[in-house]
């Protein structure tokens, strides 16, 4: 069985792949918080500064609430890809979402007016995050999923504080399309769904697949068609007296990875449909497995009623609960001054700060 939500496996994967020799960063979790040195939990469940405190920071495990920067508001628009001059690696971002859209790893490649997402051989593959989060919202793409065991397509919505809305593709099985969604990252194997696209490639045919987040209900839909609907009433936990529904500022994510990886846990991999043939016709021909997406469209819905509004650039948690009436709305900046920068100071590094 998986132990983690898919992301949070693939992103142990990306941590181990970037990961510096000189520097061993301290582990994080909810049992056990960063350091004040470095006080930004990541969502590879690392403590550190600058990126850290960026997109997928888990306010819930890093030092205090405010250590992660404050998230870039929702933005509704429409990508093509044309160029990926909106697009920075993870070394580069600094949180000003105006400036890059997105941020990412691996090895993403512009072909015929598409994204593809390519995962060369014996590569951990490539993730397109973008950098304004959705608050509630309906995000959209065309999408031709990767083919072949073991290697997984997904298109999702992934907050820091890991509640997750999911659409994954398994390369084993071309003619369905899974449906899953977390809580907190809290497991629960009856979430899972699968769903049959028509047609018969999901890799060699276009289908259009949509999010659709309401503060009550959730919606995926294939084609214009709803294939699968989660209310927020449906998923009361009475132990906890809360509603374990997915309600915190998130992150949509393209991504391709190899959950077949011969290293992975054996449930990953056999949820992955086999271990991944790094000899694939698609490795030998291209060079790499790949996922094709056209268009993606964002449109932010309001805040639930009840929020607290005070300015329109960025979301922060003001209670550690985790729930949509954590999240406010205020005027705070987003962007760090450096690398050595946190929420606790945002303006570290820059050149006033220095002479100072
Ligand atoms: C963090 O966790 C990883 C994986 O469990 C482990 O290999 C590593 O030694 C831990 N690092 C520290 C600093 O505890
Ligand atoms: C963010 O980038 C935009 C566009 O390049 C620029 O106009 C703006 O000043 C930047 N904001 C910050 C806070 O650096
Ligand atoms: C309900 O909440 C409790 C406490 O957080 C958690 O341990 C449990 O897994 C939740 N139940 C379900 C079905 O998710
Ligand atoms: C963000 O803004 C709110 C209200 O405008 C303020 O109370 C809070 O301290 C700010 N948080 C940070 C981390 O700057
Ligand atoms: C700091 O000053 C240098 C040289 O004047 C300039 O190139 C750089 O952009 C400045 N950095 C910031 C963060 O303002």
């Amino acid at each position: 069985m998986l132990r983690l939500t898919s992301a949070l496996i693939f992103a142990s994967l990306a941590a181990s792949a970037v990961a510096a020799d000189d520097f061993t960063p301290p582990n994080c979790s909810l049992d056990e918080h960063c350091p004040e040195e470095y006080p930004c939990c990541s969502v590879y469940g690392q403590c550190g500064t600058g990126a850290y405190c960026l997109g997928g920071c888990d306010p819930l495990m890093s030092y205090s609430l405010d250590s992660c920067a404050p998230m870039p508001i929702c933005q509704s628009k429409t990508y093509k890809w044309e160029n990926l001059d909106n697009a920075a690696t993870n070394n580069e971002y600094l949180g000003n979402a105006s400036e890059s859209d997105w941020v990412y790893s691996g090895y993403p490649k512009l072909e015929d007016g598409n994204l593809l997402l390519t995962m060369p051989k014996n590569s951990v593959g490539s993730l397109f995050a973008n950098n304004h989060y959705v608050w509630y919202g309906k995000i959209g793409a065309n999408i031709k999923s990767s083919r072949g065991q073991g290697v997984v397509t997904a298109f999702i919505l992934l907050s820091d504080t890991k509640d997750e809305i999911d659409y994954e593709w398994v390369g084993a099985d071309l003619t369905e399309v899974q449906t899953n969604w977390y809580f907190q990252g809290i497991l629960d194997w009856t979430n899972g769904d699968s769903s049959k696209v028509d047609g018969d490639d999901t890799f060699g045919e276009w289908h259009h697949y949509e999010i659709d987040w309401s503060p009550d209900e959730l919606k995926w839909n294939v084609d214009g068609k709803t294939v699968r609907t989660l209310t927020k009433e449906s998923t009361f936990n009475e132990t906890a007296n809360r509603y374990d529904y997915p309600q915190t500022p998130s992150r949509m994510q393209l991504s391709l990875w190899p959950a077949g990886q011969a290293s992975n846990a054996q449930g990953t991999i056999e949820w992955a449909g086999g271990e991944i043939d790094w000899d694939h016709e698609d490795i030998k021909t291209k060079g790499y497995y790949y996922a094709t997406y056209g268009e993606v469209t964002v449109e932010c819905y309001d805040p639930p009623s009840g929020t607290s509004v005070k300015g329109d650039v960025s979301y922060d948690f003001k209670d550690n609960k985790g729930l949509d009436s954590s999240v406010e709305i205020t005027n705070n900046k987003t962007v760090l001054a450096s690398l050595g920068a946190t929420g606790l100071d945002m303006d570290l590094g820059s050149n006033s700060t220095m002479l100072s």
